[in-house]
């Protein structure tokens, strides 16, 4: 079995998370529910960080706050000195009510609206990546008409799509986001900020793709970007302050996945970066990242209590949790894969095989598929490791179920972060029927 972060075991055959028992914590807050190791995120964000500054490279680490976005995220993010990148206008107000500087706010998104604009402009965050041309015209209209600068990245598209172990290098890369940096379209955006009065034209940035093992995709994005500020440099003399190389560094979500310490992949990185600006003779640029999984997801374990099972004879056991696809889509969307355990009986042999079912009104509705467990009861509790990205941030309220609670735990104290919906929060925004009736006159 493998454990992360802080995990261990009672001698009581309990699981513990940051020093906590993990059965108490469900007495305490219900289930199903987040539990974050906070030490956890804490290491793997210095981890990124120190890397850095070892190889004594100008850096910021961003944390992809679309993996999991709370008020008590941002506060942890800016107490360990990360950067955040926000993707929509909830999200930034989120890290605004949280108090997070916003000078290290980084702003994405390939539709970002007119307010939402207003919003970045008004607490004048950091950087805004721009994704396209109608961006531009919309931000040098705003940035004149208020007469106030903003730093701005080009995002681009490289050639270079990698999903865990294996990448591809397109010509033309078909993408939603941002310009391509092989058909002229990096280049008139390019040509369009140059010498802008408020946009201060800092860089570029790139997102390969998520999940992904292997250094070789990274290095090759960083070696694509890096020739094209050697090319701007040299046609025009602009030189690049920062190159955001996004994020994507893979996590262990089972015995499948063999990720690398955050140091190799940025290691790599540097590297490339750094050959490439001694060709041209420039001087390094900033590197910025973007981790999201990497940051939080093998610090969240989600519990769940078990109800119900059935047995399919010759086929499969069904064994029930009080949750599902509403706080975990991934398995249902991307057939992602978890390891979980029965956080009562850690001490317990593994004696039964069990398809862990959700509750809601979908066959797909199943978060593992075959999973060796101890013999499985009522009222026993599940862990199921790995959820801390992109678990909460896509919950829903499919079947009018409540989202879970959020918490973080660390050396032996535990703290609500986000709390349980209940049912009156379900219909709060909901407005009684009036149309057709002579009130409504
Ligand atoms: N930067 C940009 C511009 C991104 O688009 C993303 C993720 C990240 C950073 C963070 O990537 P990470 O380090 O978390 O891999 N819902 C999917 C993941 C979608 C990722 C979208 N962009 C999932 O559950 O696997």
């Amino acid at each position: 079995m493998h454990l992360y972060g802080t995990q261990n075991v009672t001698e009581n055959g309990h699981l513990t998370i940051g020093q906590v028992d993990a059965i108490e914590l469900t007495k305490t807050y219900g289930t199903p529910l987040f539990v974050y190791d906070t030490a956890l995120f804490r290491e793997r964000a210095q981890g990124f960080i120190n890397t850095f500054k070892n190889a004594g490279v100008q850096a910021q680490v961003a944390y992809a706050s679309k993996a999991f976005s709370s008020v008590a995220i941002y506060q942890l993010a800016a107490e360990e000195g990360l950067s955040v990148d926000v993707v929509s206008g909830g999200e930034l107000y989120t890290a605004l009510k949280a108090g997070f500087p916003s000078e290290r706010i980084h702003f994405h998104g390939n539709n970002k609206s007119y307010d939402e604009l207003i919003l970045a402009f008004d607490s004048k965050i950091g950087c805004i990546v721009i994704d396209n041309f109608d961006e531009i015209v919309a931000l040098k209209q705003l940035s004149e008409a208020r007469q106030q600068k903003m730093h701005v990245l080009i995002r681009v598209t490289p050639g270079v799509e990698a999903h865990t172990h294996d990448f591809i290098t397109t010509g033309q890369a078909d993408s939603k986001f941002g310009f391509d940096l092989n058909n002229g379209q990096a280049d008139r955006a390019f040509t369009l900020l140059q010498n802008h009065a408020y946009l201060d034209l800092q860089g570029m940035h790139c997102h390969i793709g998520s999940q992904i093992f292997d250094t070789a995709a990274f290095s090759l994005a960083a070696k694509k970007i890096s020739d094209k500020m050697g090319e701007w440099y040299k046609e025009s003399g602009f030189i690049s302050q920062v190159l955001n190389l996004g994020g994507g560094f893979g996590i262990r979500y089972t015995e499948e996945d063999t990720p690398l310490q955050p140091a190799v992949y940025v290691d790599d990185m540097i590297k490339a970066v750094q050959q490439e600006m001694a060709a041209f003779s420039m001087p390094m640029p900033e590197i910025w990242i973007e981790p999201g999984r990497s940051l939080v997801g093998d610090a969240g374990t989600t519990l769940y209590t078990v109800g119900s099972q059935k047995e399919v004879p010759n086929t499969r056991n069904y064994l029930a949790v009080d949750g599902g696809m509403s706080d975990n889509i991934r398995p249902a969307l991307y057939d992602a894969k978890y390891e979980a355990v029965i956080a009562n009986k850690m001490n317990d042999q593994l004696v039964s095989t069990y398809t862990i079912a959700g509750k809601l009104c979908e066959s797909g509705d199943k978060l593992i598929e075959d999973i060796k467990l101890p013999k499985a009861e009522s009222g026993d509790i599940l862990a199921v490791f790995c959820t801390g990205a992109y678990g909460y941030s896509m919950a829903s309220n499919y079947n009018r179920i409540p989202r879970p609670a959020v918490v973080f735990a660390e050396k032996g104290a535990h703290q609500l972060v986000v709390k349980r919906e209940s049912y009156e929060d379900l219909v709060k925004l909901d407005l009684p029927l009036t149309i057709g009736k002579e009130v409504n006159r």
